[in-house]
């Protein structure tokens, strides 16, 4: 029997971002322990639950949350504190990502991508910690990624927002242990689903995929299909990372990091044991077409010197 099932009330799970992917694997597996299970989605994606069957009854709540609005943050915690009790695990799984580079993301667009994966979680976590503290404990499980260990080209705001996230995440698994609270980073690395046509892209990648005259276009061109192409044959499914999440739940001491997929395990395991330098030199040699990004021969070429020092523009 999970140990989860051993709490003397059935625990209170909520899951954010619930109607797909892998917030709706968890919820499916949730469904039918002993546990209560709130599952929240956007307003306009609630209807998907009725359409796949999945009705609220008593051990499961359908609230709409878009995760990003503060109202109806707080909106779903009264409910839940007044039906339940209060939240005794935390699942922050609702994400979006953005593809672009750098220099082709406004001010607009940062935010939303940091708002969904990094604000929104924490305040999420503010508003269960005090009953979880109060209680003596809880379980925190923040979906991160193999982009919040490693950043790839076209990915620099996700890869931003899921470091943010990381960082945030460590420095609470510290605070909050006294209270018998345990934080965990679940990082999924390539995931064989639909979800990669969720990608977003910025008003100005969307352009520059289109247009090949576009300095970054061999970027997009290379990298969204790749990353098409490795998501369609990874052999970790919404389910097999599900099963993870409820796993890392159910343990005594869940550890801080779990990596969730197979590659997440080794590109792990490369940031660690490679040589920083060595460790983006292959990497940076390992992307798809390189040799045919930027420059363009109509792009004038650079009159500057190069520096005296031939290493100083070399990754550390
Ligand atoms: N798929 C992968 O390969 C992969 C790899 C590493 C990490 N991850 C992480 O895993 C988590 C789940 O992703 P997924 O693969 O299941 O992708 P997905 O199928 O696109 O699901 C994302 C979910 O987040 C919800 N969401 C987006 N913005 C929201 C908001 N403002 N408020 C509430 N919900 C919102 C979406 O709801 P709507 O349908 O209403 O938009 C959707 O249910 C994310 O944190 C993602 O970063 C995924």
């Amino acid at each position: 029997m999970p140990r989860i099932d051993r709490r003397p009330r059935r625990p209170v799970v909520l899951v954010t971002g619930a109607s797909s992917g892998l917030g709706l694997a968890v919820l499916r597996r949730l469904y039918n322990q002993s546990v209560h299970v709130v599952a929240t989605a956007r307003v306009a994606s609630l209807p998907r639950f009725a359409a796949m069957g999945i009705r609220p009854g008593p051990t499961l709540a359908l609230l709409p949350l878009d995760v990003t609005d503060a109202d109806q943050r707080r909106d779903v915690l009264a409910q839940v504190e007044q039906r339940f009790g209060g939240v005794d695990v935390l699942i922050n799984n609702a994400g979006v990502a953005y593809r672009s580079v750098v220099e082709q993301v406004t001010e607009a667009e940062r935010l939303t991508q940091m708002d969904v994966n990094f604000l929104a979680p924490m305040a999420l976590a503010r508003l269960v910690l005090p009953h979880m503290r109060a209680q003596r404990w809880g379980r925190i499980i923040n979906v991160s990624s193999v982009g919040g260990m490693m950043a790839m080209p076209t990915m620099a705001v996700y890869s931003a927002s899921k470091f943010a996230l990381e960082g945030a995440s460590e420095a609470l698994w510290y605070e909050v242990r006294p209270w018998n609270v345990h934080v965990t980073l679940v990082q999924p690395g390539f995931i064989s689903s639909e979800s990669f046509k969720n990608t977003r892209f910025t008003a100005a990648s969307r352009c520059a995929t289109a247009d090949r005259r576009d300095p970054y276009h061999e970027h997009y061109a290379n990298m969204g299909p790749f990353i098409a192409k490795i998501m369609r044959l990874a052999r970790a499914t919404p389910d097999t990372v599900a099963r993870r999440i409820v796993r890392t739940l159910d343990a005594r001491r869940p550890p801080l990091r779990v990596p969730a997929t197979l590659d997440a395990y080794l590109f792990a395991a490369l940031r660690r044991l490679l040589p920083r330098g060595l460790y983006h030199r292959a990497l940076y040699g390992a992307l798809p077409g390189v040799r045919r990004w930027g420059p363009h021969e109509t792009e004038a070429t650079p009159a500057v010197a190069p520096l005296a020092n031939p290493t100083a523009d070399r990754p550390r």
